[in-house]
């Protein structure tokens, strides 16, 4: 009997040296810095760099690589005609997965391994995706889309690009913090989406593609913006027993809790919901943030034996709610800081390159005889 890992648990893909991840005692480092020294004291552009390059960079490196990202914010026009054709209900990580897409045809990278051409991939993805991101908020509500402004900071220029104005520092500050906690998370699904589309060589630009198709799903990524959901269905802190008993019941997963590594409070959400709090002074009594304490409360006391607690997911979304950011836009915003993590694992990946081929246990039958036809009374369904 051939040994058998659903969802390839506990399996190693690869061999990295970009972050790790210590589960029972909720410890995550970037390239052997804890997140909690990152979030304090630094940028989300020096952890992109520190993730791309292995070091924090010196100013004068920082200056450089900063500089070329405000060069690169722009987007083509006709990336821009082809964000404005898209359906303006059709859910915005579509829109950046077709735009990234496109992307790659404007900048094709002959040879993946060339590290200037890695170099510039990696600006043209770090600057250009929040501008992709912003341009369909806007444009698919008939607003016109805002250039950059290269005057202004990562995180002030995006919600530039999104509202028209600048934000207040403290608002920048926490974003951007909030960007350095999604920037990487080890082997997680997208990652290794990423990472398997990168085997066969492919440029960075389709490799994140495939990332950020797979970050979508609601077992991913996807969960910042059901936890939203969740807690304005719940909508007081009254039904938050019952509502848990009866998703309980009906033996569905509460959105934000849970994860395949951790088996204590994610180390992210502890930060998370420190900037949350931090930004919510007065807690009124049926706010979100309300809300979600009574259920991470009520949730230790039904699941935390099991070691299942918030995630990165349970606290961001409340932050970006309360930023003003619309609630489909949380993926995208994720996948803007995840972005760094997965260029850092696809430019390890051309270095140590072998093709992902995994294999399968076959279950179905064989030498099944082709029926005419006429004979076939079956009807089939989509499996
Ligand atoms: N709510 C209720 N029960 C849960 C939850 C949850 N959120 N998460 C896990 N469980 C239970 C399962 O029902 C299962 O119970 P059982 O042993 O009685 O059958 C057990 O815990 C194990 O769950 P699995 O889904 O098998 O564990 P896995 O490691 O595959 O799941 C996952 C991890 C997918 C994140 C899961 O916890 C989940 O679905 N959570 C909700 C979605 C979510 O928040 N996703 C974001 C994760 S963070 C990120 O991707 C950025």
């Amino acid at each position: 009997m051939r040994d058998f890992f659903p969802g390839l648990a506990g399996v190693a893909a690869t061999k990295s040296h970009i972050s790790s991840v210590d589960g029972q005692q909720g410890i995550l480092e970037y390239r052997g810095i804890r997140i909690e020294e990152l979030a304090a004291h630094g940028t989300f552009l020096e952890t992109a760099y520190l993730l791309l390059f292995n070091e924090l960079p010196t100013s004068s490196a920082l200056q450089q690589f900063e500089n070329d990202l405000r060069r690169h914010r722009r987007i083509k026009y006709r990336i821009i005609d082809l964000i404005k054709c898209l359906p303006e209900h059709g859910h915005p990580m579509d829109a950046l997965q077709a735009a990234v897409a496109a992307l790659g045809m404007f900048y094709p990278t002959p040879d993946v391994r060339d590290p200037e051409a890695r170099y510039w991939s990696a600006i043209r993805l770090l600057a250009k995706l929040p501008t992709m991101v912003a341009a369909f908020a806007r444009l698919r509500h008939g607003d016109d889309h805002i250039q950059p402004n290269d005057n202004l900071s990562y995180a002030e220029n995006f919600f530039y690009m999104l509202f028209e104005q600048q934000p207040d520092s403290a608002v920048a500050t926490m974003f951007d913090t909030s960007l350095i906690l999604h920037a990487e998370h080890t082997m997680n699904a997208s990652t290794f989406s990423g990472l398997v589309t990168a085997s066969t060589l492919a440029d960075p630009y389709t490799v994140i593609s495939s990332a950020i198709g797979t970050l979508k799903g609601p077992l991913h990524g996807g969960a910042n913006e059901a936890v939203i959901h969740m807690l304005e269905d719940i909508g007081s802190v009254e039904q938050v027993s019952v509502y848990l008993d009866q998703k309980m019941a009906a033996k569905e997963k509460i959105m934000g809790f849970g994860h395949r590594v951790y088996k204590v409070k994610d180390p992210r959400a502890l930060i998370l919901q420190e900037l949350a709090q931090r930004m919510i002074k007065d807690e009124k009594h049926d706010s979100l943030l309300t809300i979600a304490h009574v259920v991470e409360r009520e949730m230790e006391q039904r699941l935390g034996h099991k070691g299942i607690r918030p995630n990165v997911d349970f606290y961001s979304g409340i932050i970006y709610y309360q930023m003003g950011i619309a609630t489909d836009m949380f993926t995208p915003v994720f996948a803007m800081a995840r972005v760094a993590g997965w260029l850092a694992h696809c430019f390890e990946q051309y270095q140590q390159n072998h093709l992902f081929r995994p294999d399968q246990i076959y279950e179905g039958p064989h030498n099944r005889p082709y029926e005419p036809i006429e004979s076939r009374g079956h009807s089939s369904s989509v499996t």
